[in-house]
């Protein structure tokens, strides 16, 4: 296997886009990672995309992208793995480049999602879970979610005020975010008395319905000197694990395997420890999604992220800087686009270039991506070079 580098990232502004359509969102992120990776082609590309067909009814993605973008006739693969779809996009683009098949190869990830309305996206993001055992009944995320806080507040007595403490500290530092779709700060009160989606629950502990982009160039660490000249950062681990999709037949809903799993493959890969890490993107598509992947992930023991996060261990400056972007819930949660924005963040934190947000003297970077309520995760990485 060869090294491999991320030479170039690229990000819209995220939000509600309605002068743009999915393709036009799209090459404008790939074209700011070619720019900004400073190469004149790309060899292949990997598009992570959750469902423009039922958010936009748009199929065959990637040739249709690869011939927006000119880069027709390359190989474009377009790859599903619901919310984490871009993570296995960034995965794919890894192998392609680590197995000597491709140099320069594209990473990207797009969602066009408010074209049709709330209730339709919810029934779009809703087939990411079990049809027959879940949604039939008429549970969706959110539902799935709050069954996972219920049972995580009831073990552990976590508390509402410890929830809301996720989106406080994910809105502070999405307000550091050019990007971010709600780069608005709230407090403890805003999140509890925001409208209740599902008990316990609110509109505010909750990721956004989102448009957005994002795209990433990688090529072989030892070509890194023939393109632009900003530190390149080096993708040293990556983890990838599947559980079951229906929460009714997992032995824990406090806890995520798949995650542990991930999370626990990237570190073998890469050689280093958690202790290693010097911040970290998770995928909080809902304030107790962060709280239980960082247990998954083992930064806190079981039952203690709540806690840690009332604290502030896991604020800018704190033991372990966590979605220093402001993660999905500020920054925005275009699905098939948050594994590549992750990879975004970590690449701009580690070349020392996230402004306001910049955790001071960052050398190493992990994101993790994940699923529906868990069913499959990535955990990449990075470090700089
Ligand atoms: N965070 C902060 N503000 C939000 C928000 C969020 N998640 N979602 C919407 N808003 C704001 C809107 O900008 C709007 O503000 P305005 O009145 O000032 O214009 C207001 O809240 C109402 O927005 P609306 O679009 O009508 O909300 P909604 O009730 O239709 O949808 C949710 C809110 C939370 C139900 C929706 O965002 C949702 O389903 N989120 C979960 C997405 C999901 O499941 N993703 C997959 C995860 S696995």
């Amino acid at each position: 296997m060869r090294d491999v580098a991320v030479i170039g990232i690229g990000m819209n502004k995220w939000g509600e886009l309605w002068d743009k359509s999915l393709r036009d969102i799209f090459t404008e992120a790939a074209l700011k990672a070619i720019d900004d990776g400073g190469v004149d082609h790309i060899d292949s590309m990997y598009i992570g995309n959750m469902s423009s067909g039922l958010f936009v009814g748009q199929e065959h993605l990637a040739s249709l992208l690869s011939d927006y973008l000119g880069q027709g006739p390359i190989p474009a693969t377009r790859i599903e793995s619901a919310c984490c779809s871009g993570g296995a996009a960034f995965r794919s683009a890894f192998i392609d480049v680590a197995s000597g098949m491709n140099d320069i190869v594209l990473a990207g990830g797009v969602e066009k999602m408010n074209d049709i309305g709330g209730d339709g996206a919810t029934f779009a993001l809703a087939t990411a879970a079990d049809q027959e055992y879940e949604v039939y009944h008429g549970v969706t995320f959110p539902g799935l979610y709050a069954m996972m806080a219920r049972a995580h507040m009831e073990r552990y007595g976590t508390t509402r005020k410890q929830l809301a403490e996720v989106a406080v500290k994910n809105h502070e530092n999405g307000s550091k975010n050019p990007l971010a779709q709600f780069p608005f700060k709230t407090t403890v009160e805003g999140v509890i008395n925001s409208p209740m989606v599902a008990d316990p629950l609110t509109l505010m502990d909750c990721s956004p319905i989102t448009d957005g982009a994002a795209a990433v160039i990688l090529c072989p660490a030892d070509m890194v000197k023939d393109y632009k000249n900003h530190p390149a950062v080096k993708i040293i681990g990556s983890g990838h694990a599947t559980d079951t999709i229906a929460l009714s037949t997992r032995d824990d809903l406090t806890y995520l395997k798949a995650t542990e799993i991930a999370g626990q493959k990237a570190l073998k890969m890469a050689g280093k420890r958690l202790s290693d890490i010097d911040l970290c993107e998770v995928h909080d598509c809902f304030t107790i999604a962060e709280i239980i992947v960082l247990e998954s992930l083992g930064f806190f023991e079981r039952g203690k992220a709540a806690a840690a996060t009332e604290a502030g261990e896991t604020r800018i400056g704190g033991k372990i800087p966590i979605n220093t972007s402001g993660g999905l819930k500020s920054k925005g949660h275009p699905v098939g686009a948050t594994g590549i924005a992750q990879i975004y963040e970590i690449v701009n934190q580690l070349r020392g270039g996230a402004g306001e947000r910049q955790v001071k003297g960052a050398k190493v970077g992990m994101a993790q991506n994940m699923g529906g309520s868990g069913g499959s995760t990535l955990v990449h990485i990075l470090e700089v070079m």
